[in-house]
C-alpha cells in the first residue's frame, strides 16, 4: 500500500459513505433473519391456530411482508442518501478533489496496484447496485423482475470488497502504513519531525 493524502473532503465522503453503507448492511440482514417473510410468516401462524383465528399462508406472508414495511423503508432510503453520496464522489475529481487513483499509473507495486483496481471495481459495482435499486422504485413494471434479481446479487460483492478492504487496510497499519487508521479518522498530521 502506498500513502495518500486524506484531506476534509476525502475523509467525509469516505465516512458518510462507510456509515450508510454498513447501516444498508444492518437492513439486509435484518431482512434475512428476524424480519425473514416466511419466519414471521410462521410466527402469525402459529398465534392465529392457538387464537383459532382462520387465517390462510397467503395471507400470514402479506401481514408478515406489512410488518417488514417500516424497517425496509431504512433501507430505500439509506440507497437513495448512498445515490446522492456516489453522485457527489463522481462529480468531486471535476474540480480537482478526490481524483481516482488509477493502478495503471507508473512505478506501483502490485499490492497497490491491486488495491486501486479493486476500488475502481467497488465503485462500478457500486454504481450498478445503485442503478438497479432506483429501477426497482422507479422504472418499467415489465423490468421489475429481471432487475430485482440483478439487485439481490450486490450483496457477494459488497461482503467480498469488506473483507478485501478491511484486511488490506488492517495489514497495511500493522506492516508498511502504521498510522494509516488515525490518518484516516482525524487526517494526515504533520509527523514530529517536520513539525
Ligand atoms: C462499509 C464500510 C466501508 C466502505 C464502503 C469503504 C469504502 C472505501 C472506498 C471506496 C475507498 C477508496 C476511496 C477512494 O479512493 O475513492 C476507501 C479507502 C479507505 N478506507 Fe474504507 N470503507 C469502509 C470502511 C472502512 C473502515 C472501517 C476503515 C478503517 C478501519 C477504512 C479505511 C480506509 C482507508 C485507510 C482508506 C484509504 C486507503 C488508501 O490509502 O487508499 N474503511 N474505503
Amino acid at each position: 500500500m502506498q500513502a495518500r493524502p486524506f484531506d476534509r473532503t476525502f475523509r467525509l465522503i469516505h465516512w458518510l459513505l462507510a456509515i450508510l453503507m454498513f447501516l444498508l448492511l444492518v437492513t439486509i440482514f435484518l431482512r434475512l433473519t428476524w424480519l425473514e417473510k416466511y419466519s414471521v410468516a410462521e410466527i402469525i401462524n402459529a398465534y392465529a391456530a392457538d387464537q383459532q383465528i382462520e387465517i390462510n399462508q397467503d395471507q400470514a406472508v402479506t401481514l408478515a411482508k406489512k410488518i417488514r414495511k417500516p424497517m425496509w423503508q431504512w433501507h430505500i432510503w439509506l440507497g437513495y442518501a448512498i445515490t446522492a453520496v456516489y453522485v457527489l464522489r463522481m462529480l468531486l475529481p471535476l474540480f480537482g478533489k478526490m481524483r481516482f487513483a488509477s493502478p495503471k499509473q507508473p512505478g506501483l507495486d502490485v499490492k497497490t496496484r491491486f488495491q486501486y483496481f479493486v476500488y475502481l471495481v467497488f465503485y462500478v459495482l457500486l454504481g450498478a447496485s445503485l442503478t438497479t435499486g432506483l429501477l426497482i422504485e422507479f422504472g418499467p413494471d415489465a423490468w421489475h423482475e429481471t432487475v430485482e434479481e440483478i439487485h439481490v446479487l450486490s450483496i457477494y460483492y459488497f461482503l467480498t470488497y469488506m473483507v478485501l478492504h478491511l484486511g488490506g487496510v488492517f495489514l497495511a497499519e500493522l506492516t508498511s502504513l502504521p498510522g494509516l487508521i488515525s490518518r484516516i479518522i482525524s487526517g494526515d498530521h504533520p509527523t514530529k519531525s517536520s513539525e
